[in-house]
């Protein structure tokens, strides 16, 4: 699975795995509707729709895990998920009085692109990393 550039990379971290794997098979929905300029009015609400909840969602899930674990960087990456939803929000606040719904779209675009390089391959790998070393220790430390 790539959205463009990006190749999919699997953390090891199954439940983030497969969120992240969700947000790169819409994101490329979305991008492959607007190269093929099939994307209206109603496709691009169903992306924000998406993209709202799966922030809320996802974010939850990483901010438990992060909380559960004791993870050091919690507070800045709480703050970058912060930013995202912001944005989302406010972009569709922007749809909802825009009568060029292709200026959202492609600011929508250049956004969630950029997050699989500002957030998930860096952050978010950070993160599973931890995570990871963390269940590692603790067996080795039962066994
Ligand atoms: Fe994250
Ligand atoms: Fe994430």
């Amino acid at each position: 699975m790539n959205s463009r550039n990006h190749t999919w990379i699997r953390s090891g971290v199954e439940l983030v795995d497969e969120q992240h794997k969700e947000y790169f098979r819409r994101l490329d929905i979305l991008l492959g509707m607007m190269e093929k300029s099939e994307l209206n009015d109603y496709e691009l609400r169903r992306s924000f729709d998406f993209f709202r909840s799966y922030a809320v969602v996802h974010f939850d899930t990483e901010e438990l895990l992060m909380k559960i674990s004791s993870y050091p960087e919690t507070e800045g990456h709480m703050r970058t998920h912060e930013f995202f939803s912001e944005t989302i929000e406010r972009m569709a606040e922007e749809l909802s009085v825009s009568r060029d719904i292709s200026l959202v779209a492609e600011e929508l675009k250049v956004f969630l692109t950029g997050w699989l390089e500002d957030h998930i391959e860096t952050f978010d790998l950070k993160l599973t990393k931890f995570l990871k070393e963390r269940v590692l220790a603790n067996e080795l430390k039962d066994s």
